[in-house]
């Protein structure tokens, strides 16, 4: 199959493809996602197919509007209604009991489902003109770190998707807030993003963090994706973290130039103690390292041999990056 990346002039013949129960790569302000018809059963089994994703996995689906969100969904209140009249279009994905239009190919069999309405108007004009709210998950192959551009999408499912629209690269960097809505006067984030605890509680009281969001998850977990091996390039990743990091990260960089590995450090805030090294200082703020984090662990993917990231301070926006970088350095996380 050709893939070809068109520009959001082509909208209408992606919504064609949607409508002939095909899949297409969309932005959304998070990462890119690979979209189906979330009616169509056969349409969302080709995503789990082009992806190689674990069919347990569930998908988010994407809406245009509220009204959208409710015909798919039961569980709807005032608190509810808050937190998405706050937050929408934008990256809060809602977990809610799903409707029987739903078929539980896209819950991973479960019976809730993720919505979130979108803020890219490229994205929000393509859900209009498909006509359903489109169910999609990140559009990498599974276990890759998540698409921030076109070109990342391309290299990663070239010949198993027909299109990827392009709307440059995305706003956030990282996927959207997934909070558990479920239980009566309780949220709980099952997975961090740029939307924090914090700004959930300038909205609705009595918010969690559910404590899989901090580990490297194992067995049963509230959030399915959480499971799985995920943000992983082609090279290694360590995460070193403590108060004696610098240090650790120096000596881990001096032993793996010796072992004639190509090596690179990856730091937020710089400080001269890696002049002279290779070293990615990022800068800015978290939000700018959230919105570099993917697009850097990608792009040094036939660079280098093995990535050293210092940790970052895990509230607000970085413990969203934290848990992908956990997640991304596996089993080789340092404390120091
Ligand atoms: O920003 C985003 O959310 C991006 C863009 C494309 O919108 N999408 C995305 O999808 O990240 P995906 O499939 O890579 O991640 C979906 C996450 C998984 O961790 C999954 O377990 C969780 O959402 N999720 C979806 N439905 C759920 C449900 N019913 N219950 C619990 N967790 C759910
Ligand atoms: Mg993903």
């Amino acid at each position: 199959m050709e893939t070809k990346i068109v520009d959001e002039k082509q909208i209408d013949i992606c919504a064609a493809e949607i409508q002939k129960g095909n899949v297409v790569a969309f932005p959304t302000e998070t990462v890119y996602g690979l979209g189906a018809s979330a009616f169509e059963k056969e349409a969302v089994k080709k995503i789990f197919e082009a992806k190689g994703r674990p069919s347990d996995n569930p998908l988010i689906v994407h809406v245009c509007d509220i009204e959208q969100a409710k015909e798919i969904s039961y569980g709807w209140n005032s608190e509810i209604e808050k937190l998405v009249n706050h937050f929408w279009p934008g990256p809060l994905t809602v977990v809610l009991p799903k409707k029987d239009c739903i078929p539980y190919e896209v819950s991973g069999g479960l019976d809730t489902i993720g919505i979130r309405m979108p803020k890219s108007e490229v994205a929000l004009k393509f859900i209009r003109e498909c006509n359903a709210p489109i169910c999609a998950p990140s559009a990498n192959r599974s276990t890759r770190p998540s698409p921030t551009k076109a070109i990342h999408v391309y290299n990663d499912l070239k010949g198993r998707i027909p299109y990827i629209i392009d709307g440059g690269s995305t706003s956030f960097g990282l996927e959207s807030t997934v909070v558990d809505c479920t239980k009566e006067g309780k949220f709980t984030i099952l997975r961090p993003g740029n939307i924090t605890k914090e700004d959930l509680l300038q909205v609705v009281d009595n918010v969690e963090i559910d404590a899989g969001v901090f580990k490297e998850a194992k067995g049963k977990v509230a959030s399915p994706g959480m499971k799985y091996k995920h943000y992983a390039p082609n090279y290694g990743v360590d995460l070193v973290c403590g108060e004696h990091a610098d240090e650790k990260i120096i000596s881990m960089y001096e032993n793996y130039t010796k072992q004639g590995k190509k090596c690179v450090i990856i730091i937020g805030e710089g400080n001269n103690l890696f002049e002279g090294l290779n070293c990615i200082e990022i800068g800015g703020d978290l939000n700018e390292y959230s919105r570099r984090v993917y697009d850097i662990l990608i792009e040094l993917e036939g660079k280098v041999d093995v990535a050293i990231f210092k940790g970052v301070k895990e509230s607000g926006v970085g413990l969203a990056i934290m848990n992908r970088l956990r997640r991304a350095a596996g089993e080789n996380i340092i404390y120091s």
